[in-house]
């Protein structure tokens, strides 16, 4: 019998290399898209360019941008298997950008609740690309042609805003655009602050973060000091409501070491917090060394991270190409 290939569903995301990467992006996101490389067609990038919304220290942003890349392959992501790319390396994004600038409203932009957020903490830098990145967002997605996007519920009214651009497109010009479905990943662990377990763990709460990259003992300093709850009973019991803590260190064992929460609560009867913290420390200490060490070993080797980037935009940029000549074409510009 004839074999019939049915094409894989493409799907994208791009993740701002504005901070170093942590526990609850690795247990919440990236943990989740190894596997996906076999079901769809995966192109990650590092949206470099969406970082300079906000003031960057320039050394520090290339950095970050290469830190990450080696730390997505270290986790997994095989570069053989997805596209990985830096969104500067691939022009398409800016030149699509600018053509989408202009089939954008300035109503729409104005009622981001991201761009809300962000201009009222940076009052002193409320800049264009701020105001416009969600057309930049809009460029990143549609030039793939993508049928998915998996993102978090801050990314949700810009992937709306991606799929009314496109349609708007569209109905002036024609089938230019694949129009994208939002992808929600199958439950990745939503991981609280270690200190302050109501907000989610973030690089802002430096305390309550575990960095990817940081030393065993700092990670276990922080496993220990990390505020389980004030209540009397001292025992480990999932119960988000009245022992946000515990369930938080419960919630991070349990994606660590596949272990179910009646399975944790057995092992650690009768144990107390006191036992609880250092064992989730330790599981999470063992789960993150050889993603630190692979990443560490990937760093020392530029050649090689110049190589994947080179290879990875190559790709990325064959496909942009046929979608932004197409656009230029429908918006009447002259072919070079
Ligand atoms: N805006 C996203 C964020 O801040 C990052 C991003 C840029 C993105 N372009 C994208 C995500 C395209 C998905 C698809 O997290």
């Amino acid at each position: 019998m004839e074999e019939v290939k049915v094409a894989k569903k493409r799907m994208l995301s791009g993740i701002q290399p504005s901070g170093d990467l942590h526990l609850g992006n690795y247990l919440g996101a990236m943990k989740n898209w190894i596997g996906l490389a076999d079901e769809f067609d995966c192109f990650y990038f590092m949206a470099d360019m969406h970082t300079i919304t906000v003031r960057q220290n320039p050394a520090d942003l290339r950095r970050r941008t290469l830190e990450q890349m080696a730390q997505y392959i270290a986790c997994g992501l095989d570069p053989e298997k997805n596209v990985l790319f830096v969104q500067s390396h691939v022009h398409q994004h800016a030149e699509l950008g600018w053509v989408l600038n202009c089939f954008t409203m300035f109503g729409e932009l104005s009622r981001m609740t991201q761009f809300k957020d962000k201009s009222a903490k940076n009052a002193e830098n409320i800049n264009g690309g701020l105001f416009t990145y969600p057309s930049l967002m809009a460029a990143d997605i549609l030039l793939y042609q993508t049928d998915l996007i998996p993102v978090g519920h801050d990314q949700k009214q810009h992937c709306e805003l991606t799929r009314d651009i496109a349609q708007r497109f569209n109905g002036i010009y024609g089938n230019v655009f694949k129009i994208p479905e939002p992808y929600i990943p199958k439950a990745g662990a939503r991981i609280m602050s270690l200190n302050a377990p109501e907000t989610k763990m973030s690089k802002s709460l430096p305390d309550g973060c575990v960095f990817l990259m940081e030393k065993p003992e700092d990670i276990q300093r922080k496993f220990k000091r990390a505020i389980t709850d004030s209540d009397t009973e001292n025992c480990v019991r999932f119960d988000p409501e009245n022992k946000p803590g515990v369930s938080n260190l419960m919630n991070i064992y349990s994606a660590v070491t596949g272990r179910s929460f009646e399975q944790i609560e057995s092992e650690f009867a009768g144990c107390g917090y006191g036992a609880f913290k250092p064992a989730v420390g330790e599981a999470v200490i063992e789960t993150l060394r050889p993603i630190r060490e692979e990443a560490t070993r990937l760093l020392a080797d530029k050649a090689y991270l110049e190589g994947v980037c080179r290879s990875g935009a190559e790709k990325a940029s064959y496909v942009a190409e046929k979608t932004l000549r197409k656009v230029y074409k429908k918006v009447g510009f002259l072919p070079r």
